[in-house]
């Protein structure tokens, strides 16, 4: 386990790690309300797909462990409200709707019909979502091994380690484990602009973990692709369509486009949770844009003229054509991914 924790169910609060604060200071928020957490998530205190379902989940538990309501159908209504509000916090990443739609299951459970069972299976299913979200990384981490050889220089992208996740995390998860399995490793973390999650919060984790690594601008990974022998990128995933299209962290794409034309494998390291079979290609992917400040300012720092105008999206997506395969805990999903993905989630139904 990590030394630190993203998000944690304390005495009746849920406690986060601030990551806007990190790497120089490690400041723990307490949050109290659904309306708390919607804006955590917002302001990006916690980021990253997998910590943002828990995150939601956990919101979700605040509302129904707090509720005064002596009767279920009330309890339903405030639920109902808070979930509403959760979803609403960042649209990209289709784990936040995964773990609404896990929840909205209990609510419209009929055999939860008193308010305690209700409250009680809530909070339950929270904590279960946390801990399987650990279990799959691992999962991920296992199935992804053989892909890694024993000398391996790899590139990353954003941060998708214990940071973006319950813990352990997915892309950053298989570099850990393939270092805590004795293997030769050398990460290139792009520093991932403009919020720096690569410079700031991977580089915080590898370190922390003594995994060796550089960071570089995100537009030096061709250069050390052509020049310095990358064997493999690995990057994480906000959304993958039925398809394959993949949407992550902007500056993905390029990544992607580079990694082919060098002839590097280029994988996607992603939960089941984070395949969305009801979006067929990625062009139905909505984007988040956010405020032009994380352009024109680093920290309080102003980088640009004033008042210029601004693009600021925070994700772009991949077309499956440039994805080497995408590693899941389930296994390892190569083209056709259309037919491969459509198997794989079926597997899933059927064992419902
Ligand atoms: O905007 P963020 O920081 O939430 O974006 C995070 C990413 O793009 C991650 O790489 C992705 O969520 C995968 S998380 C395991």
């Amino acid at each position: 386990m990590s030394k630190f924790k993203s998000i944690e169910w304390v005495d009746g609060v849920v406690r986060m790690l601030d990551q806007r604060k990190l790497p120089t200071e490690t400041v723990y928020n307490d949050y109290a309300t659904y309306a708390e957490v919607v804006q955590a998530i917002k302001d990006m205190v916690i980021r990253g797909a997998p910590a943002i379902a828990v995150a939601a989940s956990y919101g979700l538990a605040l509302t129904s462990s707090r509720s005064q309501a002596v009767g279920v159908d009330a309890l339903k209504s405030e639920l109902a409200t808070a979930m509403d509000a959760l979803r609403g916090s960042r649209p990209t990443a289709v784990n936040l709707f995964w773990a609404m739609d896990r929840m909205e299951a209990l609510i419209t459970d009929p055999s939860l019909g008193s308010v305690s069972a209700l409250k009680d299976a809530i909070l339950s299913e929270a904590h279960i979502i946390a801990k399987e979200d650990v279990e799959i990384n691992k999962s991920i981490g296992m199935k992804a091994m053989p892909l890694v050889p024993d000398d391996a220089t790899i590139i990353h992208h954003c941060n998708t380690g214990s940071l973006a996740t319950a813990d352990y995390g997915t892309a950053l998860g298989i570099i850990r484990m393939a270092h805590e399995q004795g293997k030769n490793i050398f990460a290139l973390l792009d520093e991932t602009r403009p919020r720096l999650q690569g410079g700031r919060l991977s580089a915080y984790e590898l370190k922390e973990q003594g995994v060796p690594f550089k960071v570089i601008v995100d537009g030096a990974s061709g250069h050390y692709m052509r020049r310095h022998g990358v064997d493999l990128c690995v990057v994480g995933a906000d959304r993958v369509a039925a398809n394959g299209d993949t949407a992550n962290k902007i500056g993905t794409y390029n990544l992607a486009v580079v990694a082919h034309e060098n002839g590097i494998p280029f994988y996607v390291a992603a939960p089941t949770t984070t395949i969305d079979m009801a979006t067929k290609h990625g062009d139905e992917i909505e984007i988040e844009e956010r405020p032009a400040s994380e352009i024109t300012h680093v920290r309080k720092c102003q980088i640009t003229p004033d008042d210029v105008e601004v693009g600021n999206p925070a994700f772009d997506v991949t077309p499956s054509k440039y994805i080497t395969a995408i590693i899941t805990e389930r296994g390892v999903i190569y083209p056709p991914f259309e037919e491969n993905l459509a198997k794989l989630m079926n597997v899933e139904e059927d064992n419902d």
